[in-house]
């Protein structure tokens, strides 16, 4: 694509008590972030060490939630489905109704997040391109999810959305999903080679790899630092998403 693209998101708020039933403000204020993030117009994007500076890159996507339903019909484009299940677990129970859950709306057309109690300590998971339809999108923790109401620190930034769409979209974890190994790979040239993940919040440099001196990019969405410890993609994590939006997932930008 060229310019911005625009994807259109369905909400779908799976609750079993009442404070798992997330208010229409907590979804807003996800919507948000991902905006900010997608678009590195973040507020916390001078958290980035000054020699990574030149890697942050302007993905050029925006979300926005559905404004007409499967049926064409208007939406506020969230859904909201009373569940006997305690919690769901990685199993994509929440996706079908006759799981407890409830379906997706068309996933060639519609970006579809399940919000929902998890069970352990599962902040949320995707669906990479090329999957199943019936079970295509991304999965978050309620108290993951958005910057108020349930939201909990140190997820309480909205950025497990922000990594879980970054999946969605093709990218891998920066580290390379080798373990701790140093042989495994995001396929981006411009993230440097990284052992394993990182958590909490690292103090700059963090080396690994003989990735001196600047070492890890921890401050990259895709590693697992906590939420304000994660503000960037980099140009070839963009270039990654745009490819997937201009092949596999082309029936998505509205
Ligand atoms: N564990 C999840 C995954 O691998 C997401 C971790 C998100 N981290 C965060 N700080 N919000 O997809
Ligand atoms: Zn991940
Ligand atoms: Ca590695």
């Amino acid at each position: 694509f060229s310019g911005v693209v625009r994807i259109p998101c369905v909400v779908h708020v799976v609750w079993k008590t009442a404070a798992q039933n997330v208010s229409q403000a907590q979804i807003d204020s996800q919507i948000e972030v991902l905006n900010h993030d997608f678009r590195a117009t973040n507020g916390d994007i001078g958290f980035v060490p000054a020699p990574f500076t030149s890697l942050v890159a302007d993905s050029r996507i925006e979300f926005f939630l559905a404004t007409e339903d499967p049926a064409g019909n208007p939406t506020t484009g969230v859904t909201r489905t009373q569940t006997t299940a305690a919690s769901f677990s990685s199993d994509d129970r929440i996706k079908s109704s006759a799981t407890g859950g409830i379906d997706p709306w068309p996933t060639d057309r519609y970006l579809n997040i399940w919000v929902g109690q998890l069970g352990g300590g599962l902040l949320g998971y995707a669906q990479f391109p090329g999957g199943p339809a019936e079970t295509d999108g991304v999965v978050i923790l309620h108290s993951g999810f958005g910057t108020n109401g349930t939201a909990a620190a140190p997820f309480d930034l909205g950025r497990t959305t922000t990594h879980e769409v970054g999946h969605y979209l093709n990218l891998f974890h920066i580290w390379g999903d080798d373990g701790t190994g140093c042989s495994g790979t995001d396929e981006c040239a411009d993230t440097p080679n990284a052992g394993g993940p990182n958590f909490g919040v690292p103090t700059f440099p963090k080396l690994s790899c003989s990735n001196g001196p600047n070492g890890d990019l921890f401050v990259n969405y895709m590693d697992y630092t906590d939420d304000r410890g994660m503000v960037m993609f980099t140009h070839d994590q963009a270039a990654r998403m745009e490819a997937c939006l201009d092949t596999v997932r082309t029936g998505l930008p509205a």
